[in-house]
């Protein structure tokens, strides 16, 4: 690949150009995934920089979620064969079950100026504290939205850490940013506040000003409750008690593995990521903030929980959850916009309830499979239509393979052979 200069001031044609020439890709290709609504088009372009095309994934339902008494119809992208069909799976199963009990713990956005400073910590708090209403005052225009929302900065402290590195301080500030995710509200606000700090205080340099992705006080809980004799429906093969031990043992082989805890949690993000890229939030910013979660208490471990006690199964997730149902892709990309119609406009923390709900959902789902059938029973059956169409299998071939690896192992090269490909 040779070097370029000046990409960014190209034409989407030319980038095209440019990048079929340089790689004999067929030039219709990145065209053929153009929206042909050219101000959904430039708008979805517009997101990022040398957009060339549209990037496809599917978009599914989840139906007959049951949350809080009320019932949604989920929707999900992802590209991974099973993961909406588990969670579907799941969803019905409780829905006669009691459904889904969601809660939010809490909806505290953090954001931090870092700084360093050769002043004791008692001299900046001196100035922090006499100067802090005027630090205060000088942003107080950036928050009149938030304000009339019901927002805002919720408090201000100055922070010592200069026992962990040398010199070095923080502004940690509290944000309640309603329905807004509220990344650039707090960010404005943070590289303001450094600003001023400084004009008040010479003896400091500002580091960077930045909101966190770790959001331990924005956190939300799903539960599911039930009598242990009602989870016999889940296999055939399996007492309802029998397999009530054997959940709660995976769930505890979470806590303490830190291998099959990474697995686990990759379960329960199918989901939530599903839902997060469905309704336009950021999945990078759970991603971090739930994995971090995971190691709170020192090593990382699984996210569910599991109780048994008499004849009770209660199952439940408490995940940190900062996202929003107003600005951001949420207005701009169509399908984010439909998702959030699908769900009936939810405020961010219903949406909050209803994500963590389908992660307790996929990871019930998961582990279920796992100490019962084994998961590659459903994931090898969705999977066989991946490797047909990989193969270009004509639909009477893939009828016919449906029905002939109903009962045999599915793998890449049997595939092949069925369909007499050498
Ligand atoms: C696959 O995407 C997810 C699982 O591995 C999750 C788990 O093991 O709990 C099935």
């Amino acid at each position: 690949m040779s070097e370029v200069s000046g990409f960014s001031k190209l034409s989407k044609d030319e980038k095209i150009s440019w990048i079929v020439k340089s790689k004999n890709i067929d030039d219709n290709l990145f065209k053929n995934f153009w929206l042909e609504d050219s101000c959904v088009q430039k708008k979805l372009d517009d997101l990022s920089e040398n957009t060339i095309s549209n990037f496809l994934m599917p978009y599914g339902l989840a139906p007959n979620f049951k949350i809080n008494e009320k019932i949604y119809s989920v929707p999900m992208v992802i590209e991974e064969s099973s993961v909406v069909a588990a969670a579907s799976k799941a969803a019905k199963f409780w829905l006669s079950r009691g459904g889904f009990v969601s809660r939010v713990l809490g909806t505290v956005k953090l954001g931090h100026v870092h700084f360093s400073s050769k002043l004791s910590f008692d001299e900046l708090k001196n100035t922090f504290e006499i100067k802090k209403d005027e630090l205060l005052g000088s942003v107080d225009k950036y928050c009149t939205n938030m304000k009339n929302r019901g927002g805002g900065i919720l408090s201000l402290d100055l922070i010592d850490k200069s026992n962990e590195l040398a010199d070095y301080y923080q502004i940690e500030v509290k944000f309640k940013t309603c329905n807004a995710m509220g990344a650039n509200f707090i960010n404005t606000i943070l590289e303001k506040l450094g600003e001023n700090f400084k004009s008040y205080c010479v003896d400091i340099e500002i580091n960077m000003s930045i909101l966190s992705n770790y959001t331990p006080e924005c956190l939300v809980e799903a539960k599911l409750v039930c009598k242990i004799s009602e989870l016999g429906a889940i296999c055939k093969d399996i007492d309802a008690y029998d397999f009530a031990k054997k959940f709660k043992r995976a769930i505890d082989i979470s806590k303490i593995d830190i291998s099959r805890a990474v697995t686990h949690n990759k379960g329960i993000m199918n989901g939530i990521d599903s839902v997060i890229l469905a309704t336009g939030n950021d999945f990078r910013a759970v991603e971090a903030a739930c994995h971090a979660y995971a190691s709170k208490d020192g090593h990382y471990s699984g996210l569910s929980n599991c109780k048994l006690e008499d004849d009770k199964f209660e199952f439940s997730l408490t995940l940190p959850m900062s996202i929003g149902t107003v600005g951001g892709l949420t207005s701009l990309h169509p399908l984010a916009k439909a998702s959030l119609d699908i769900l009936d406009a939810p405020s961010a923390e219903e949406l909050m309830q209803i994500i963590a709900c389908v992660g307790l959902a996929q990871n019930f789902g998961a582990v279920s499979s796992l100490v019962t059938t084994g998961i590659q029973k459903g994931h090898m059956k969705m999977h066989l239509l991946n490797i047909l169409n990989q193969l270009e299998a004509t639909p009477t071939q893939i009828e016919a393979a449906k029905d002939h690896f109903q009962t045999k192992v599915i793998s890449y090269n049997e595939v092949r052979n069925f369909l007499n490909i050498h």
